[in-house]
């Protein structure tokens, strides 16, 4: 079978791919376990060229947009034995600065590549990278479970969510066989802070790891629903292989999450890296810094502070590691 992976440039592109390259294989519509051919990676911008290990699995990068059908074409090509991962999206902060770029990239394009999967096929599974910015305002629940309202507060989350709607009506139809992982927020993502308003939950591990103090834009108690980024792709894999009658009606599933405060980020800095011997660490940890931001705190204060992931777990899908697990893991993973 082949897999595209759309965003495939990005982080959680780049660690699926890598994944699929270990694992060799996902199961099929009849539930047997098919090897992976080929992995495409489908992205806008590869900002950097992973060189990922040897393996007998193709890996072949397209540039272009979703918003372009002849990208989407040339990813997906003409087998039926296809899965495909929609991850490439335009992040929060992006979204809420560039409205009709929004629409037209993660609504426009997201539907564009449902409709193109939809000629591959009802048996073609289609998992999708959701988000816990979906929920906010008035139907905020602490927590917030997959029966909570989705009222989103940013264009981000509005299209989000209507691509979850469109993915469990496209199931439903018998158009494609769709699913929705709705994802925490991942840490520890490496490299810089991005335009994402959740870009300080990686920032308050990462800067203090690298010797560099985080200027922390959210309070110091500001609860916030953290997975750690090996958790997440082992559910996207897991959510492809679930049996769809397992799965239900409602396509939507959210990943289980732990509510973390910078403060309690920072005392899991100190007893993950004590005693840590990697030489890449610097000598001293960054400290976090207070640096309060109006516009990010008021579109944090429309987002969960905690998700009950009980339906995910129920359905054989992890649990977050420990915030010391995901900080060792970073340092291994990316420091080493
Ligand atoms: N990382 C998180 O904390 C988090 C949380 C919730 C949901 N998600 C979702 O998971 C997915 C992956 O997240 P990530 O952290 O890897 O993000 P990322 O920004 O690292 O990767 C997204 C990729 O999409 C690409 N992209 C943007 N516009 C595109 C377009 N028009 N056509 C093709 N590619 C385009 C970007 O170039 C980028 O490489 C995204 O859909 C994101 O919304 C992520």
């Amino acid at each position: 079978m082949r897999v595209v992976i759309t965003g495939g440039g990005g982080f959680l592109g780049d660690q699926l791919c890598t994944a699929l390259l270990e694992r060799g294989s996902l199961l099929g519509p009849d539930s047997q376990e098919q090897s992976i051919e080929k992995i495409i990676l489908l992205d806008a911008h590869f900002a950097r060229l992973v060189a990922y290990s040897p393996s007998p699995i193709l890996v072949e990068r397209v540039v272009g947009s979703i918003e372009s059908q002849e990208a989407i074409d040339e990813a997906l090509g003409t087998t039926s034995d296809l899965a495909i991962f929609h991850l490439a999206s335009m992040v929060s902060g992006e979204c809420e600065d560039r409205f009709d770029d929004a629409i037209s990239v993660n609504l426009n394009g997201g539907l564009r590549l449902l409709e193109s999967a939809r000629r591959i096929g009802p048996s073609c599974r289609f998992v999708f990278a959701s988000s816990i910015a979906c929920f906010g305002g008035p139907a905020l629940k602490d927590p917030c479970d997959d029966w909570t309202k989705l009222t989103p507060q940013t264009t981000y989350g509005m299209t989000k969510a209507i691509l979850e709607l469109l993915i469990s009506d496209y199931a439903r139809k018998g158009f494609v066989d769709g699913r929705a992982a709705r994802l925490p927020t991942v840490i520890i993502r490496p490299g810089k802070p991005n335009a994402a308003a959740s870009s300080w939950a990686s920032g308050m591990f990462r800067e203090p790891l690298g010797g560099i103090d985080c200027m922390l834009p959210v309070h110091f108690q500001q609860r916030h629903p953290m997975t750690g980024y090996r958790a997440v792709i082992d559910s996207l894999i897991a959510i492809h292989n679930l049996p769809a009658e397992r799965i239900g009606r409602d396509r939507s599933i959210g990943l289980a999450a732990m509510s973390v405060t910078p403060a309690m980020a920072q005392a899991a800095l100190e007893a993950a890296t004590s005693g840590l011997e990697s030489v890449s660490l610097p000598g001293r940890l960054g400290k976090i810094v207070l640096a309060p931001d109006a516009r990010i705190q008021g579109i944090v204060d429309q987002w969960p502070v905690s998700i009950d992931g009980s339906r995910a777990l129920s359905l054989g899908l992890p649990g977050p590691p420990s915030l010391v697990e995901i900080i060792r893991g970073f340092v291994k993973d990316f420091m080493s």
